[in-house]
């Protein structure tokens, strides 16, 4: 169970969740996902098909930042990762990378206000030393800001790149092996989950990638093993509100077996057990 699901069921701190988010939650058909990670992609062809530079895009983009951001922590969502540079972004033209450092930090302090007053908590996750001082500062003031909202938790990934994560999560086991505080035989997954950058949040039960390619990019490749995947051809900067409500509503519909079967089907099927953990269980 999420921290919001239990802090709810347990008539804890959470906020409550608006009269329109309950009722929307209420209507769904199935599930809803506590934790939703978000590929951002599409910023730049949204802004070449007006005739416009790309960068417009990342602006205009910041606006769908602040909408999703409000209607998730409106409906009860527990995280939401939003991937807002990649380690490759890096690659980027020098005055595309500034524009989106400098969109970063206005994001930052611009929205302190919607971030407190919807008891929001932000941090990050990724090769945050990368980052330009400037936008450092930004976020951890944010971060040092809302640190104790109970609300939401908005993650963004910065200079993030899976693989990145896990060769530093590997790195950090082979130092804590060298120091003999672990022992390579006790190694497992769990391990490894607890040197990822935040090891705390679950793992999204829904990844959403706006401008419709269908790959993963290099987001949250540990964490996103058995998310639903919800791919729209809307890009970033036009996705808001009812498209974030028409993905959840996908999710909804769908079933989850982590590798096991439906319940039911064991009996059709002779007998197999129904597993279905939320973090680990039989990898199929
Ligand atoms: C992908 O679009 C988007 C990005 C690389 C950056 C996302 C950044 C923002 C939404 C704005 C700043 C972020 C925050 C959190 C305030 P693309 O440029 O790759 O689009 P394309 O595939 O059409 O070229």
């Amino acid at each position: 169970m999420s921290r919001a699901s239990a802090a709810r069921s347990e008539g804890g701190s959470f906020p409550p969740i608006g009269r329109d988010g309950l009722e929307f939650r209420e209507a769904l058909d199935g599930p809803f996902p506590d934790d939703i990670a978000i590929i951002m992609d599409g910023n730049g062809r949204w802004a070449q098909n007006r005739g416009w530079m790309r960068v417009l895009g990342h602006k205009e983009g910041t606006e769908s930042v602040r909408a999703i951001t409000t209607t998730a922590a409106e409906l009860g969502v527990n995280s939401l990762t939003l991937y807002a540079f990649s380690r490759e972004n890096w690659k980027r033209p020098d005055f595309e990378v500034t524009r989106l450092m400098r969109l970063l930090r206005l994001f930052l302090r611009r929205e302190r206000r919607t971030l407190m007053d919807n008891r929001i908590r932000l941090m990050a996750i990724g090769r945050l030393d990368d980052l330009p001082r400037f936008a450092q500062d930004a976020l951890e003031e944010t971060m040092a800001l809302t640190a104790n909202n109970e609300g939401m938790l908005l993650r963004l990934a910065l200079s993030y790149g899976g693989r990145t994560e896990l060769a530093d999560a590997a790195r950090s086991i082979g130092r804590e092996i060298a120091a003999g505080r672990i022992d390579p035989d006790d190694v497992d997954e769990s391990t490894l989950q607890r040197f990822l950058y935040d090891p705390e949040t679950p793992d999204p039960d829904l990844v959403i990638r706006t401008a419709g390619e269908m790959r993963l990019s290099n987001f949250l490749l540990w964490q996103a093993s058995y998310a639903e995947f919800y791919v729209t051809d809307v890009c970033w900067p036009e996705f808001r509100r009812e498209q974030l409500l028409d993905a959840i509503r996908a999710y909804a519909g769908r079933k989850r077996k982590f590798g096991g079967l439906l319940p039911g089907a064991e009996a059709r099927r002779g007998g197999a057990r129904s597993v279905h953990p939320r973090r680990s269980g039989p990898v199929a």
